[in-house]
């Protein structure tokens, strides 16, 4: 970043502004992140006046050459920032005023910063969080195609992470998928409310110029405009939104990743890593550690920061436009680039994970998930739900001493612990069978794991 003389002079005095004043005051290092939005704006904007009379058709076209030539600079590299002009929209007025002379300053005709921040600021965050729903169905892609895969692979079930019942592997893998698609539905829903133009508000209290927001919102395929000035500069709701939808995602994301990790150690042996999305120790030989789930487990934690300490910034603002608004920026960044990595990355990592049905079985059987059934089975032979229960947690003593499976106790063993038990709880205690009885509405049953399957793909 360079300092320059020609610097836009936006200092109260004319000895210039105090070396730690501008440090501490520029915003152009991060905010030039949104140059795209801020051009496109401008441009609609001097259409816009245009169409009013308020500048000629010739001066509109002057202008919006200069911001394609400037859009050009930017993107070809050649533009110089400069911190002497505080931020993105001083940096670009200034070097549009170089490239098309004095019609530009007439861009800034109607306009202010607030309400131009607004703009720029509730595009570029419409178009991350759209960015992040094609993420999140790729994700779920992802989900829904291992879990067709794993249809027939049965796992355990787990409360309180103790086994429970059996499971298909699609079932649990499919819980996510739902969840990711919440959080999809919630981004375009809240897409509504964030691409929502509120340039012509000005500083705060409109103009004195016949400004048309609705064409500038059309221009930029926006979804409604502005109905207030003193809401449109001061409100930064859109922002806290899309950082409360990037908490759950990342939330939902620690979750996952904190079932990979559980399934990637030996201690469950239920996944294998895949080497790309593994590393190993610098001194234990032996070790693929699950470090990209870790991270993205770790990571939650400066998401839900940003959104923390967004809300604290908000939190008793007077009425409109503050300079603290201009924290909102990092904040979100630093969101985008987390939440568009992460799920980059668990979305790579689902495709290449490879499940060890060995594992699961093994866990089955030592879980004796299959205990309810056995309950259910002398249930449903009449005998009361608590004295069935009791009989079949005795089965399951029995079987933990001999470090054996329910289904592996002997027929006399099964009689003894209760006469009703005959030889057709071999079925019963089959995990598959377990598994498939369970048609219920969104069980795990292969029906249900289907039909789930046929809607997420919709
Ligand atoms: N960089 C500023 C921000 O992000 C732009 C608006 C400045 N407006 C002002 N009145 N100083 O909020």
């Amino acid at each position: 970043m360079t300092g320059k003389g020609a610097a836009l002079a936006l200092a109260r005095s004319s000895r210039g502004a105090h070396p730690l004043v501008e440090e501490f005051t520029q915003s152009v290092s991060y905010d030039r992140a949104l140059y795209r939005q801020d051009i496109a704006g401008s441009k609609a904007h001097a259409r816009m006046l245009a169409a009013q009379s308020v500048i000629s058709p010739d001066e509109a076209a002057m202008l919006v050459r200069g911001l394609d030539a400037v859009l050009d600079e930017i993107e070809s590299g050649s533009f110089v920032w400069s911190a002497a002009d505080e931020d993105l929209h001083m940096n670009i007025e200034r070097r549009l005023t170089e490239l098309a002379g004095d019609v530009g300053k007439k861009l800034h005709t109607g306009r202010s910063r607030n309400d131009q921040v607004a703009l720029d600021f509730r595009l570029f965050v419409s178009d991350r969080t759209r960015d992040w729903q094609a993420l999140l169905r790729a994700l779920i892609a992802v989900l829904v195609d291992s879990a067709e895969r794993h249809a027939d692979l049965i796992m355990p079930g787990f409360t309180h992470l103790q086994p429970g019942q059996p499971v298909s592997a699609a079932q649990h893998l499919l819980a996510y998928a739902w969840m990711f698609r919440r959080d999809a539905e919630r981004l375009a829903e809240a897409d509504g409310r964030i691409r929502v133009c509120p340039l012509g508000a000005a500083a705060l209290a409109g103009s004195t110029f016949p400004l048309d927001p609705r064409a500038v919102a059309a221009e930029l395929d926006m979804r409604g405009v502005f109905r207030n000035s003193m809401d449109a500069v001061s409100d930064r709701d859109f922002v806290l939104e899309a950082l409360f939808c990037a908490s759950l995602i990342m939330m939902h994301l620690s979750r996952l990743s904190e079932d990979i990790i559980l399934w990637a150690s030996p201690a469950f042996g239920f996944i294998r890593l895949p080497d790309a999305y593994s590393t190993g120790s610098s001194i234990m030989p032996q070790k693929r550690n699950p470090d990209t789930a870790e991270l993205t487990r770790g990571k939650c934690g400066r998401v839900y920061g940003a959104l923390l300490s967004l809300l604290t910034v908000m939190k008793g603002l007077p009425m409109t436009y503050n300079r603290d608004l201009q924290e909102d920026k990092e904040q979100f960044l630093d969101t985008d680039a987390t939440v568009a990595l992460s799920l980059r990355v668990m979305t790579g990592l689902l495709g290449e994970v490879v499940f060890v049905p060995e594992k699961m079985h093994e866990a089955l059987r030592k879980g004796f998930v299959n205990a309810t059934e056995l309950a259910d089975y002398l249930a449903a032979r009449g005998v009361p739900f608590r004295d069935a229960y009791r009989a079949a947690g005795k089965a399951v003593d029995e079987a933990a001493g001999r470090a054996c499976g329910l289904e592996d106790l002997p027929a006399d063993v099964l009689q003894g612990i209760h006469p009703l038990i005959a030889d057709d709880v071999r079925d019963v205690l089959n995990y598959e069978r377990a598994v498939a009885r369970r048609e219920s509405p969104g069980g795990t049953g292969p029906l249900s794991v289907q039909r789930q399957i046929a809607e997420l793909r919709r």
